[in-house]
């Protein structure tokens, strides 16, 4: 086990050595090019040692943004052959190669945890980026909205590639001339922690429909059959927006629309509340059926400025299940795996954004997620993400937004921050 200081030393220099010049990779190998998420909580990160480079690092992501606002999960800025699917696979039509889908929309919220680290540093940067955060965000209100719930349109986009949110849309498809293909990320890490060939064939389906419609997304609204209503991104997007809405006020910018479009997300994230389940969770917007699942983005409520007690009861029941939690799937869900990415394990990264919530509304949970995240990433280290029965790290190693979470909130637990 390490001391508080060399974990923060370490953090640090995981940064630093995932930096490619003006972006980080997520891990060396394993995901070798700027991830669209992983970014804006890269910069988080940053700001508790080099604002400048945590600017930097929203403002090198917002390069890739394509003429109609979308801003893609992956931008591959450098070729690197041990990634697959790559450039060539993703046809993306954007500024810069990229993926064609998106990633959920934590960059303005991220932008606003910057700059309040030091609001004249950045008020130029913040000037020049908000406009930016707004195409993408009207994008996605354009784009993907169902009965105000935000949409994704592959398993990829949530950021939770095999959740089980998308199971049974998964099963509805038959990945027909998908052809050969060599995947990478079993040869960085062991498959048994990874999604399987039933899940990769899917993935790789939708990407080369996507492809063939050129990303096109009022033909892919007709065509792709996967479209599923999810909190990842609602949740997330709602508090962005908020986000959106307060910094515009503050520069003094035209907020004209966006009061009226957090409404409309509100109403949104209402249609998510799965009351069987007692529990926000995935709609499937082609069938309407629930997926019956309590993951780890279901308490992303708070964050979204959503109460919730039996949500709640929820989460406290998870944590008591397993030592490090909160699990990304609940412990008591007979699809639970502890090792298989998003369908168990915990991740630090979701652990800061549910915490962020939490800590809004002076929820009694919120110490304990932290100081479990504190005791998870001190005694264990900087991974992906951890079996949370017993801590053991899982994927790829050095992982940056792992790092970036000890930085600027999980190591604050023992020095009684805020
Ligand atoms: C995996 C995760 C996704 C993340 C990416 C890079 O695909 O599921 O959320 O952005 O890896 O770390």
């Amino acid at each position: 086990m390490l001391s508080h200081v060399n974990r923060t030393e370490e953090a640090r220099n995981i940064l630093v050595q995932n930096d490619r010049g003006g972006y980080t990779i997520p891990t060396a190998g394993l995901y070798p090019y700027q991830w669209n998420w992983d970014s804006a909580i890269a910069a988080m990160g940053f700001a508790e040692f080099d604002i400048d480079r945590a600017w930097q690092e929203l403002e090198t992501l917002f390069t890739g943004q394509w003429p109609d606002g979308m801003v893609p999960h992956i931008l591959f800025h450098k070729p690197d052959p041990g990634y697959f699917p790559g450039p060539d696979v993703w046809g993306g039509v954007g500024p810069i190669p990229s993926s064609g889908i998106t990633q959920p929309p934590v960059a303005a919220t991220m932008a606003r945890l910057v700059w309040e680290k030091d609001m004249q540093a950045g008020e130029e940067r913040l000037r020049a980026l908000w406009p930016k955060l707004r195409a993408w965000h009207e994008w996605f209100l354009k784009w993907r909205l169902d009965e105000g719930a935000v949409c994704v349109t592959h398993p990829w986009e949530a950021g939770r590639d095999n959740a089980p949110d998308w199971d049974d849309v998964m099963a509805r498809i038959d990945p027909v001339g998908v052809g050969e293909y060599t995947r990478r990320d079993t040869s960085h890490v062991d498959s048994s922690m990874r999604p399987t060939k039933y899940d990769y064939d899917r993935y790789i389906w939708l990407v080369q429909m996507g492809r063939r419609f050129g990303w096109n997304q009022a033909a892919l609204l007709e065509e792709n059959p996967f479209r599923v209503a999810d909190p990842t991104m609602t949740f997330l997007l709602l508090r962005a927006h908020r986000d959106l809405l307060l910094m515009g006020v503050r520069l003094g910018l035209d907020t004209t629309g966006i009061a009226d479009e957090i409404a409309l997300l509100e109403a949104g994230a209402r249609t998510l509340w799965n009351e069987d389940l007692g529990s926000y969770d995935s709609r499937d917007t082609k069938t309407g059926a629930w997926t019956g699942s309590i993951t780890n983005a279901s308490y992303l409520c708070w964050l979204a400025g959503i109460e919730s007690a039996r949500q709640a009861e929820h989460l406290d029941r998870s944590l008591a299940a397993v030592p490090y939690g909160a699990a990304s799937l609940d412990p008591s869900s007979e699809k639970f795996d502890a090792k298989r990415y998003w369908r168990g394990p915990t991740w630090a990264f979701m652990n800061f954004l549910i915490g962020l919530g939490l800590e809004d509304f002076n929820h009694p949970l919120a110490g304990r997620l932290r100081q479990v995240t504190h005791d998870l990433l001190n005694d264990h280290g900087f991974a992906e993400y951890f079996d949370p029965t017993d801590g053991s790290p899982a994927g790829g190693k050095s992982f940056t937004w792992t790092a970036a979470v000890w930085l600027g909130w999980a190591s604050k637990q023992d020095r009684g921050e805020s």
